[in-house]
């Protein structure tokens, strides 16, 4: 049970948006490490690190073209491990992004694949003829829009890129492919990171036969993507977490809403992925009764001894203050940090950095140029320091515009009522409470438009209210408030109201808990 991960916040950072370093408008590695005294006293637990390795950018890093090295732009391998050493002499992990689906078209192994029929790293990649009327294989669907087959002029053949052309992905069927990929985390263990997210993971396997996805097309993909036989390289995958003492972590991005098939990834023996990340409350609409019951399928879903996790934002999503609006958005942050499992923060959101609107033409994010309104920049401004220009984020000109109204929100700006110093105290009770780490998870009924829940172990037991409505309501519980969003209440309460949006947490006394 001492696993780090089942009592760490996570914090995700965009190396890109974070701190530069050297001037020239990108984050860097060398950036993270100076902030680092901002996540000690922030109260974080590990670091994930979107990617940094070597890539042409075309979807920003998620273009790999070399897995064991660090892109200039993002600094050298010695960066990289003063990096990795300084966040474990103050006692935090670190997780790197491992993009598994697809390299980029630069990657050497697609230079050689690409370059014959007969070359040895041919079959590396996902290779079709074309029908007889010249069209694509099949008729599988890019996640960026469009056919996901890119007609290859010199070898008369299409091959498969289920993101972008320059996103052509590896062929997992391959057991040459599997040991390679295999032997990249290997490479970044034997540095000594704790663990990894692991990009649309769940992609790797389709079906063996590339029959067509069902007409006409739809979310599901039963067919190009999340093949059964993906288990077994999960498998594979978490034998090679396992080889480390103690066992390093795994976090996959697999966007799964049927809770049984979304469970099935942690293992029949819990010997796949450490967790699924759960992307339930992301795309569920700010309503007490809709979060309840994904809380409580989510709670049932987990097997036994595999641990739950939420998230509220990340760099592909709308910016969590926007999305629930200012007046829920700590309330939103209360939960996030108080349900049971590990919770994934996304860099700013603790200063309330809102979605950022970009005019089409103003579009970095390749999947924005394609498609209007996909565009995932408005996620990815500059993380706000103070008030010098461009929030100290960078001396040089910034990749993209720091979000307006930085100068109200930077981090030195923001006193004790503020957005920040909530989080920080949340993250402080969250850290010093074990009902709230390892306790058990209960939900109560609630009044209409609340959501209210139990945290509990032997020796502690927590309620947590939110209010979902913009009217007060009654809360028929007692007990000491430990904190409330607006940072305003203390001492023991009875029948209190809670205001439009608000949450609170409560200590109850633990014999009297009164919901048996
Ligand atoms: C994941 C990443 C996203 C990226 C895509 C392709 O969804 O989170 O940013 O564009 O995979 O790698």
């Amino acid at each position: 049970m001492n696993d780090w991960w089942r009592t760490g916040v996570i914090y995700q950072i965009y190396p890109r948006s974070f701190q530069d370093s050297n001037g020239d408008g990108v984050g860097d590695l060398e950036g993270v490490r100076q902030r680092l005294d901002y996540l000690t006293g922030l109260g974080i637990d590990a670091v994930w690190l979107s990617p940094f390795y070597p890539s042409p950018q075309a979807d920003f890093g998620y273009d790999v073209s070399d897995y064991c090295d660090v892109d200039p732009m993002f600094g050298t391998l010695e960066d990289f491990d003063r990096l990795l050493d300084d966040l474990h002499d103050r006692g935090m992990k670190l997780i790197i992004d491992w993009v598994p689906n697809h390299t980029s078209d630069q990657h050497p192994w697609f230079v050689e694949s690409r370059s014959s029929r007969d070359n040895p790293k041919r079959d590396w990649y996902v290779w079709g003829d074309p029908k007889r009327d010249g069209s694509p294989p099949n008729n599988w669907q890019s996640q960026f829009g469009g056919v996901a087959w890119q007609w290859d002029e010199q070898t008369s053949q299409y091959y498969l890129h289920s993101f972008l052309a320059a996103q052509p992905d590896l062929n997992w069927r391959n057991p040459q492919v599997e040991s390679a990929m295999l032997d990249t985390l290997r490479f970044w263990l034997d540095r000594g990171v704790d663990g990894f997210r692991m990009d649309v993971v769940a992609f790797i396997m389709k079906d063996p036969d590339l029959r067509d996805d069902p007409e006409p097309p739809t979310d599901e993909h039963p067919r190009s993507r999340e093949h059964d036989d993906v288990h077994t390289a999960f498998r594979r995958i978490g034998a090679v977490l396992d080889e480390y003492e103690p066992a390093r972590f795994s976090i996959g991005e697999i966007y799964e809403p049927d809770w049984l098939r979304w469970a099935s990834y942690y293992g029949r023996n819990l010997d796949e992925l450490t967790m699924p990340f759960n992307f339930t409350l992301l795309h569920a609409p700010w309503n007490a009764r809709v979060f309840r019951n994904l809380v409580d399928s989510c709670d049932a879903a987990v097997p036994v001894g595999a641990w739950p996790n939420y998230v509220l934002g990340n760099h592909d999503e709308i910016r969590l203050s926007t999305r629930y609006g200012r007046g829920a958005a700590r309330s939103a942050g209360m939960l996030l940090l108080t349900l049971r499992g590990t919770p994934t923060l996304y860099y700013g959101d603790e200063l309330g950095i809102p979605q950022v609107d970009i005019p089409p033409k103003e579009q970095q994010d390749p999947w924005g140029r394609r498609v209007l309104g996909m565009g995932r920049d408005g996620c990815r401004t500059p993380m706000e320091w103070d008030s010098s220009p461009n929030a100290g984020f960078t001396a040089g000109e910034p990749w993209l515009a720091v979000a307006g109204g930085w100068q109200a929100r930077n981090v030195d700006s923001q006193d004790e009522a503020s957005s920040l110093a909530f989080y920080r105290r949340m993250l402080r009770l969250r850290r010093e409470s074990p009902a709230l780490t390892v306790g058990e998870y209960r939900s109560l009924d609630a009044p209409q438009g609340c959501f209210v829940f139990v945290r509990s172990t032997t020796g502690e037991r927590l309620a947590v209210a939110i209010n979902f409505e913009l009217e007060n309501r009654p809360l028929d519980l007692s007990g000491e408030v430990l904190l409330s969003t607006g940072m305003d209440r203390a001492g023991y309460v009875e029948h209190l109201e809670l205001r439009p949006n608000e949450g609170i947490i409560l200590r109850l006394q633990v014999a009297s808990v009164g919901e048996e």
